[in-house]
């Protein structure tokens, strides 16, 4: 099948193999701001084959090879893998990625780690609980907004107790950096309130924070293997653009969805900055809003 909304200004979306879509006109003459993606892995998943790690290697960097040239020169890339498993043992996939961008000349910013609590249980290893974000930028002049992101610190009234700013409050009142291992997202299984039917959604809260640092209003975010879109979710309710690409017919129609829920701003979602829910505490120590509809949005809807 092969199909294509536009929601002009605010998205396109294709379904199609990522690669070919790559040489589309809607796709070849852009340039991104941020590219932010999780690929197959190449476990078996519903919706891949799976390929020896050699052609699975060669198919991917297939894929960068023509991503890359597309980049905006302050622009981003941000890969998100976890660990390709082979009966007991485990490949981290960001080992082999890396030598694809490093061969691009990509500088690598931050491998984040993003850790959450749930999952597989394993047997006949520790449990796997953290997959990795590897951010590159393509030059030393990059796009990098920490004060959109900043998360609340964890001693708010510190204040400190010598030198010039004795008595004055220690910590940057905007909060603090969330540094490179994320905790506080939880992965999205059944009981999360962006549940829908794919196996392996990002939480759009993962996306957001990089959406919000990496890009500015307007920017293009675009993501190859989008799913259900949870990078467009991001983009779009905060005023980015988006492009995405998807295979299955299924996927790309929930996709569709959601962007059309983003812009009429009946979605919801996890923000990044929220708290880890603790029994412990009142109302679990959240704030009141678990979930946000999207802001008003700059753009008019105008379909085509
Ligand atoms: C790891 S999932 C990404 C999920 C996505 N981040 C989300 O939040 O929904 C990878 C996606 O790539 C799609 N896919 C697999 N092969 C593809 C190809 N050749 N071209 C485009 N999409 C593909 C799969 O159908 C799947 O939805």
């Amino acid at each position: 099948m092969s199909q294509s909304f536009t929601i002009k200004n605010k998205y396109k979306i294709l379904c199609k193999d990522a690669f070919k879509a790559l040489d589309i006109k809607a796709i070849k003459d852009e340039k991104f701001d941020l590219v932010v993606t999780s690929p197959p892995y190449n476990i078996g998943k519903e919706y891949e084959e799976k390929l020896s790690m050699q052609e699975y290697i060669d198919w991917q960097e297939s894929i960068i090879d023509k991503i890359i040239p597309q980049m905006s020169a302050t622009g981003s890339i941000c890969w998100q893998v976890g660990n390709h498993v082979d009966k007991a043992s485990i490949l981290p996939l960001d080992y082999i990625f890396h030598e694809i961008f490093a061969k691009h000349g990509l500088l690598m910013r931050n491998r984040i780690i993003w850790t959450y609590g749930h999952g597989f249980h394993a047997r006949n290893r520790f449990s796997g609980r953290y997959e990795v974000v590897m951010w590159y930028t393509k030059s030393d002049k990059y796009t990098f907004n920490l004060d959109d992101v900043r998360i609340p610190q964890k001693y708010p009234n510190k204040k400190a107790f010598s030198g010039p700013k004795k008595g004055q409050l220690s910590g940057n009142s905007l909060g603090k950096n969330p540094e490179d291992v994320w905790n506080n997202i939880p992965n999205v299984k059944s009981n999360h309130i962006e549940k829908i039917d794919h196996p392996c959604q990002f939480p759009v809260g993962l996306i957001e924070r990089l959406v919000l640092s990496l890009t500015n209003k307007n920017d293009l975010v675009f993501d190859p293997y989008m799913g259900v879109a949870s990078s467009g979710v991001a983009a779009l309710i905060h005023e980015r653009r988006f492009k995405g690409i998807e295979i299955d017919k299924d996927y790309f129609l929930l996709a569709k969805k959601r962007l059309d829920a983003c812009l009429d701003g009946s979605i919801q979602y996890r923000p990044h900055d929220l708290e880890i829910f603790d029994p412990n505490k009142k109302d679990g120590g959240h704030r009141k809003e678990i979930s946000k509809a999207a802001p008003e949005l700059i753009f008019s809807k105008n379909e085509n």
